[in-house]
């Protein structure tokens, strides 16, 4: 089996800036309260953008960094739940905004917040079986559009954004070893398809998915050095989905990861779902603090439910 490393990342969100303030006059919250209990004071949503300039912006700045051109690209995966359109898939519109080649699987995925490690294992795979060596995937979320106006529980939660990476698979590098899993349960987190009649909003029990993901959290990171055969000191970066500062806190104390070695950034972009773990990795790498030679624990959860972990490493294309 070979392995994929990370080649490059780049990343894309609206340029309209919603503040706690912003919010405090639409719903009845304060800037005390989101601050407090979720760690989020800004957030970006669409206004021209669209899913698809999203996609295109992360991931054309992902290949630039890379020094990939669209040509050599062998699959693409966008995982979102919430693409422009069904059809074409937002894989599709990304293939024909940059000009990717018409013979290679270009497809979504839905896995909620937890997407882009869905698509980093799925990607793994088809690399394994195919002759060509980059892939592209994107985490792209546009949640502003599904908001709940009348849920002040969840409103204030979700900003819009795209995460792209450029992946290379090589012999004799380790698997991304990605732990994965699902819990079928539609009471927890839900976004209404076309065939149940309603109109497609987010609805959440916000205390329960809390609480199951404190639970998933370690669960996976406990899966993935299991697995992996390492130890929490042989990683160099811990990321987490950005879902609530609180859960990200809980985790890093658990396991004493010390403030140098996480990140956060929910305070600027939200809940970004599909986007959120990519767009940390992507100013993780513009900042220096991961890159080649280092190795990274990352861990999402999300609807479905769904959660996932896995390690990662990037290459220069040397190492
Ligand atoms: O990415 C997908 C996975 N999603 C998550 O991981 C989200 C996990 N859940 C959470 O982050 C938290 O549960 C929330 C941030 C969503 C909510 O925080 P909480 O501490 O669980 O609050 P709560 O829902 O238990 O509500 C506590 C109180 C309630 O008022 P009463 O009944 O105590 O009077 C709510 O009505 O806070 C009230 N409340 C608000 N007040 C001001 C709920 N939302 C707001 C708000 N502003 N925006």
């Amino acid at each position: 089996m070979k392995g994929i490393k990370i080649r490059g990342m780049g990343r894309c969100v609206p340029e309209r800036v919603v503040t706690n303030g912003d919010m405090a006059e639409r719903v009845d919250t304060s800037d005390e309260w989101i601050t407090s209990r979720t760690g989020i004071r800004r957030r970006h949503h669409c206004t021209g953008e669209t899913h698809t300039s999203l996609c295109a912006g992360a991931a054309r700045a992902a290949l630039e960094r890379s020094g990939v051109s669209p040509e050599e690209i062998g699959a693409c995966i966008v995982a979102t739940v919430t693409a422009d359109n069904l059809v074409p898939s937002a894989a599709c519109a990304l293939q024909r905004e940059l000009g990717l080649p018409g013979d290679i699987p270009c497809f979504d995925l839905s896995a909620a917040c937890t997407g882009f490690l869905f698509a980093l294992h799925t990607m793994e795979c088809l690399l394994n079986a195919s002759p060509r060596k980059f892939g592209l995937v994107v985490g792209a979320d546009t949640l502003s559009r599904v908001t709940n106006w009348d849920d002040r529980g969840t409103c204030i939660l979700f900003g819009d954004g795209a995460g792209a990476a450029v992946v290379e698979c090589r012999e004799g590098w380790p698997s991304i070893g990605a732990e994965l899993g699902c819990h079928g349960d539609e009471r927890l987190l839900r976004l209404p398809g076309v065939e149940s009649g309603e109109r497609s909003l987010i609805s959440m029990e916000g205390t329960r998915v809390f609480k199951f993901a404190v639970e998933a959290v370690p669960w996976c990171m406990d899966r993935v050095l299991e697995r992996s055969g390492y130890t929490l000191e042989d990683v160099d970066f811990f990321v987490f989905h950005q879902a609530n500062a609180r859960i990200i806190d809980l985790a890093a104390r658990k396991y004493r990861i010390p403030p140098e070695k996480y990140y956060k950034n929910i305070a600027e972009y939200g809940n970004t779902s599909a986007a959120s773990i990519p767009l940390v990795l992507s100013e993780l790498e513009d900042m220096g603090r991961v890159g080649p030679g280092s190795r990274t624990l990352v861990v999402g959860f999300g609807g479905g439910l769904t959660w996932g972990g896995c390690v990662i490493e990037f290459t220069d294309g040397r190492v």
